[in-house]
């Protein structure tokens, strides 16, 4: 099979573009969940939050700091790390629909002072080196056609000691060219194993301190997600016409089980050197 292109990445941008409801679908939050076993109770929302709280807390952030969001989506994990640690954050994403939609949050959550967002690529930031306190990548690097790209920019705009946190899809068992054609189609490109992914961030010049295999803690988010998509399978034919919201579901359906059957997830923290 022939590599992720750039035309690919760019239509990951138009399907978050266009499919602006589905956000709703994540409680603004588009990312995975943490679950501690089969019998946690907590419902989908909290344990959306609470991933994005256990991924900052590798970041060890201090009031005053400036972090900046790679992929910020509309800016709840944003909006919640600035009403819970004081620090400044700036987002970035390709999608312009997001920018607009995390400033819209962002004022509506009285965070405005705190939380700026802007249309930028992850692959050439457009921030001087050594610019951030700290950065975080919560369930974006798997949108990146050259994650070594992405990851050399993040080392350089963190300033020397600053920290980093990440998030990625790996590949558990290997994967079929079938497998990682039915993930591109949503913007998830070549799942690395997790050893492989550890290697590019070093390879990028960071030094990593953490490793957290949470696929097990994870994965209920597939099931939740499709379960919430087909009871607001009407409202959202409403919006986008029901063919179109019958193919999106046909073609989520086998993402969600190659996701299911074998990707991981992996928290990967650290620092640059320095
Ligand atoms: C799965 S969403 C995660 C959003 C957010 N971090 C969250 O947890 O809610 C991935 C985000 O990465 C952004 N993204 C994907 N490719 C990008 C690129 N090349 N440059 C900047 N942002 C990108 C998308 O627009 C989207 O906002």
């Amino acid at each position: 099979m022939s590599s992720p292109t750039r035309q690919e990445a760019d239509e990951v941008g138009e399907i978050y573009d266009e499919m602006s409801d589905l956000v709703d679908v994540y409680y603004g939050n588009i990312h995975l969940g943490y679950w501690a076993d089969d019998d946690d109770p907590t419902p989908l929302r909290d344990a959306l939050e609470r991933m994005t709280d256990l991924v900052v807390d590798a970041l060890e952030l201090a009031p005053g700091q400036h972090l900046l969001d790679v992929g910020c989506g509309v800016g709840e994990p944003a909006i919640r790390i600035a009403a819970r640690s004081g620090v400044r954050i700036t987002g970035i994403s390709n999608s312009a629909w997001h920018v607009e939609e995390t400033a819209r949050r962002v004022t509506a959550a009285g965070v405005g002072g705190l939380v700026t967002a802007r249309q930028a690529d992850a692959g050439a930031l457009p921030f001087p080196n050594a610019t951030f306190d700290a950065v975080l990548a919560l369930d974006s690097l798997p949108n990146a056609v050259d994650k070594g790209q992405w990851l050399r920019e993040v080392g350089r705009v963190l300033r020397p000691g600053g920290r980093f946190a990440l998030t990625d899809y790996t590949a558990e068992v290997p994967l079929t060219p079938a497998d990682r054609e039915v993930i591109a189609t949503h913007g998830i490109f070549d799942p690395p194993t997790a050893p492989a992914l550890c290697d590019l961030v070093s390879d990028a010049g960071l030094v990593v301190e953490q490793r957290r295999d949470w696929g097990a803690r994870a994965r209920r988010t597939y099931d939740e997600v499709l379960s919430l998509l087909h009871h607001r399978r009407e409202a959202m034919a409403d919006a986008y016409g029901s063919e179109r919201m019958r193919a999106f579901e046909d073609s989520l359906a086998p993402v969600l089980e190659v996701c299911r059957a074998k990707l991981g997830y992996l928290l990967v923290a650290g620092h640059r050197p320095g």
